[in-house]
């Protein structure tokens, strides 16, 4: 007996040592299971003919529901029934009057708004795919954005039609053919669409129309923000939509949730992660046609939604707001997105009460995700043994100074130790495809690394600088674009923003390099926009600076701005603030510089300016 007892004592011993040293084994199982099985779904998929695609997948949730609400947008429902029937009418229409046949692709300048998805799924129909064009462009970019796809059709939103006709004679010279979303329309070259669906067939759609498509063929072009230069477009492919169609069902979203997308569709993460997530969960989908900080919580309650998508700075909006007694009242249980910042994390859990936070990374044009999925604090994810088998990546040493990997001195690259800062490279492999940017082979080519650690061998650069524990959790350190050097030491961008946000006069901030002359690397700058009938105080912001960061991190330059230019996804653009830099002929005052002195921000001056080209005021 007491043989037993010790030796019962001795296995709960090796037990209880066991998870002290290994304390997220559970959740590496419970991960790796969710994960095998997604696999093992996945390989029937590839293995039917034709592929089984996120259309499939929806048709077959139109079988099993037809009456569950689909898309609740501002007051009108969309069972699952309604939309499969609006869609056949898009593929009826399109395959009618634009004559678009498998293989072909049409780009959408369209924003949140129930035909979007309509025209998703019956593009698909008629196994055409999608080139999303992002709705904040006009001009030039927009007709650069729509040439790299070779679309032979562009079908705009009503709202969209002088951005349209801006480049209508453009895309005219083409023979592009140029469809509105209104029910007529008396512009020479711009068709009508609505009207056009109302008046199709919404009988089903042959399946002869698609039965080419295999994993291999484009779904949708994405394109990349564009917060530095022109946007590029990101192909994605059949079988490459699922990796991120499955993240809802990873994270434990359950069929009876209720999902609101405030983000647009144009992006993978709306698209992909939100909107085919929820076919696939088969669940209610409340499309918001813009984020709005003012009816967020509202729309949670009138529709009872359970899941919400977000992305930092929503979630930062959100918590800037005043307090209200009503502020936990809802049913959100659970918050899916990326970039957000651990104080704003344990704000906005603590004041609205959302339990369960699923942070993610993933590019959509890269070859790697990673997921939170043990809720380790400020990780963006954990690499698990499954996740190191099926996608070989590594983090690699980066230098600034030329925007690449450090190269060995036999051409390699070189892995940098565990607890360090590097550069996330993953192999392109079957697993992990890369099908590069549409129509530019040479940005294609600049994504990809070659010779990494043996001949021949191609990665991703990711472009995302990233630090790994010894316990495999990743953090999220910077973009690359977003360090520059100064003095000899690397500035990472988002941690200045960091610590000057939490001035309580700052609304927003964007912190950046400007080139000196005279000067290696780029000294830092930041431009601030203030709260309601707040003051910038220069004194209280050089103080507060000069304790939290080092010197060579703080600002150099501080400009006062009204708003702040973002992207569709709420990214700052820099570019135009790096090139206005610290001009006074190009910056509209009040700008302010560092004046060690003085221990103080002043207002920068004509003077100060040409003291500081000439070196005579010296950083
Ligand atoms: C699809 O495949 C069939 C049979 O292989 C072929 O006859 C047809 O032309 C193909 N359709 C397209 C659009 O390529
Ligand atoms: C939300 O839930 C409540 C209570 O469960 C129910 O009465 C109401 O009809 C629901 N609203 C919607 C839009 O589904
Ligand atoms: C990961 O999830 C946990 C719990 O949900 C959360 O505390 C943590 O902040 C998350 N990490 C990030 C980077 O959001």
């Amino acid at each position: 007996m007491e043989i037993l007892y010790a030796a019962l004592a001795t296995l709960s011993l090796i037990f209880m040592l066991f998870f002290v040293k290994f304390p997220y084994f559970l959740h590496d199982c419970v991960f790796v299971m969710k994960t095998l099985g997604i696999k093992s779904k996945r390989t029937k998929f590839r293995k039917r003919v034709p592929f089984y695609t996120v259309l499939d997948c929806f048709l077959d949730a139109v079988h099993r529901h037809p009456n569950k609400p689909f898309i609740i947008f501002e007051d009108d429902v969309y069972t699952y029934l309604q939309v499969d029937r609006w869609s056949n009418r898009v593929a009826h229409a399109l395959h009618k009057h634009a004559n678009l046949r498998e293989g072909d692709r049409a780009a959408l300048l369209v924003g949140n708004e129930p035909n979007f998805i309509f025209l998703w799924l019956g593009l698909m129909k008629i196994g055409c795919s999608t080139s999303l064009l992002n709705t904040n462009i006009r001009g030039k970019s927009l007709m650069h954005c729509f040439m790299c796809c070779e679309a032979k059709v562009l079908i705009a939103g009503a709202e969209y039609r002088s951005a349209v006709c801006e480049v209508l004679p453009e895309l005219r010279k083409r023979g592009v053919c140029v469809f509105l979303l209104c029910d007529n329309c008396d512009i020479d070259g711009l068709q009508s669409l609505k009207d056009k669906m109302d008046n199709s067939d919404d009988g089903p759609v042959s399946h002869t129309l698609r039965a080419n498509i295999t994993m291999r063929s484009p779904a949708v072009y994405i394109y990349t923000s564009g917060t530095t230069g022109l946007p590029k477009a990101g192909v994605t492919l059949h079988d490459r939509i699922w990796t991120g169609t499955f993240y809802q069902s990873l994270f434990g979203v359950k069929h009876d949730d209720v999902i609101y997308i405030p983000l647009p569709l144009y992006h993978a993460a709306g698209l992909i992660i939100g909107l085919n997530g929820a076919i696939e969960r088969g669940i209610t989908v409340v499309l918001r046609r813009k984020f709005s900080v003012s009816q967020f919580w509202n729309d949670c309650r009138k529709y009872n939604v359970t899941v919400i998508q977000y992305i930092g700075e929503i979630m930062r909006y959100l918590c800037n707001t005043p307090k209200r007694d009503t502020d936990r009242q809802h049913k959100v249980r659970m918050a899916i997105g990326n970039g957000l910042r651990a104080d704003v994390w344990q704000e906005f859990q603590r004041r609205f009460g959302v339990k369960n936070i699923k942070e993610f990374y993933a590019a959509s044009d890269g070859n790697i995700g990673f997921l939170n999925y043990t809720g380790k604090v400020g990780a963006v994810g954990k690499v698990n043994f499954l996740q190191k088998k099926l996608s070989v990546h590594a983090l690699i040493q980066y230098d600034p100074e030329i925007e690449g990997p450090v190269r060995d001195s036999r051409g390699r690259c070189v892995p940098i130790p565990t607890g360090e800062t590097g550069l996330l490279v993953c192999k392109i492999t079957e697993n992990t495809p890369f099908a590069g940017y549409a129509g530019n082979p040479e940005q294609t080519e600049k994504k990809k690394l070659r010779n990494v650690f043996e001949d021949g061998d191609v990665y991703v650069n990711s472009g995302d600088l990233m630090r790994m524990d010894h316990q495999g959790f990743i953090y999220f350190q910077d973009r690359v674009g977003d360090t520059f050097r100064w003095k000899g030491e690397n500035v990472a961008t988002t941690e200045v923003a960091d610590i000057i946000s939490v001035l309580d006069s700052v609304e927003d901030v964007s912190v950046y390099g400007v080139q000196l002359p005279g000067h290696e690397g780029r000294v830092g700058m930041a431009a601030l926009t203030l709260k309601e009938n707040r003051e910038f105080d220069c004194k209280k912001t050089f103080n507060h600076v000069a304790n939290f960061l080092p010197a060579y991190a703080r600002p150099r330059f501080i400009r006062i701005l009204r708003t702040m230019e973002l992207t569709g996804t709420f990214k700052q653009v820099k570019t135009s603030l790096m090139k206005d830099g610290f001009d006074p002929e190009r910056v509209t005052p009040p700008i302010y510089f560092l004046q060690e002195s003085s221990e103080s921000y002043v207002p920068l001056t004509h003077t100060h300016y040409n003291a500081i080209i000439s070196g005579e005021i010296r950083f």
